[in-house]
């Protein structure tokens, strides 16, 4: 598959976007700057020579994929979307973004009442399929092909097919996806995003994560 991140130029981007080369997906490093895109794509591929990787803006990238991930911060989610609201139509947009909020990204704030996900699925309207995962997912081992990522993504989004797509992108990063039902349900996924930061700084380690049991 051709997969635009935008904002992939920092670490949970490139560190997605790096995993998924490695499955044999054409990766589109997103920026608002194009000539920042083309020097992280060149990054990672001296990290993995065979990927098929290259950069650019975030709408070329968004214009040439069939699938984007949005990797921004909360702050920049807004502003990203509406510049690629036309060439994301009628695709699947994976979000990965958790509206923490600095300085105390260890504690969880909800702005708006709704996950960041809702909020762009209603930015974006019904012609674009929003699927919130890897939410969950720490940044820190990402990029170390060999790491073996001991946790589940949870995945929310509407459509049963929409989410296995991105339950096989789970798979091809080298975790399990599971459904986590609606899109709703984002709010809790981006909630550990501050839960997950505050456990690997009271005990010390940088990839904490959750599992689900029982199925
Ligand atoms: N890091 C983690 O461990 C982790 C874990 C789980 C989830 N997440 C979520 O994943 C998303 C990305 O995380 P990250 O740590 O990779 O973020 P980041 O490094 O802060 O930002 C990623 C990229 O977004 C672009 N960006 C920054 N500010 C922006 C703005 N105001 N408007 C538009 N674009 C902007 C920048 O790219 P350009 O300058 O190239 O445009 C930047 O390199 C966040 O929403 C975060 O909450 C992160």
């Amino acid at each position: 598959m051709k997969i635009a991140i935008l904002g992939g130029t920092g670490p949970e981007g490139t560190g997605l976007g790096i995993r998924w080369a490695a499955a044999g997906h054409q990766v589109i490093i997103g920026s608002r700057q194009a000539e920042k895109g083309e020097k992280v794509a060149s990054e990672l591929l001296e990290l993995y020579p065979k990927g098929d990787i290259k950069g650019t803006d975030n709408v070329i990238a968004a214009g040439e994929a069939d699938i984007a991930v949005l990797a921004v911060p909360y702050t920049g989610q807004e502003p990203t979307l509406s510049t690629v609201k036309k060439q994301v139509k009628g695709k699947l947009l994976v979000t990965v973004v958790a509206p923490t909020k600095s300085p105390k990204a260890r504690a969880w704030r909800l702005p708006s009442g709704l996950s960041a996900a809702e909020e762009a699925q209603q930015q974006l309207g019904d012609g674009i399929r929003v699927v919130a995962a890897f939410q969950n997912i720490g940044a820190h081992n990402l990029k170390d092909l060999d790491y073996v990522l001991d946790c589940d993504v949870l995945i929310c989004g509407k459509s049963k097919e929409d989410k296995k797509i991105v339950m096989d992108l789970c798979a091809d990063a080298g975790f399990r996806g599971v459904n986590a039902g609606a899109l709703q349900n984002a709010s809790v996924p981006e909630g550990l995003v501050s839960l997950l930061i505050a456990v690997n700084i009271i005990y010390k380690v940088k990839d904490a994560g959750i599992r689900i049991t029982g199925i």
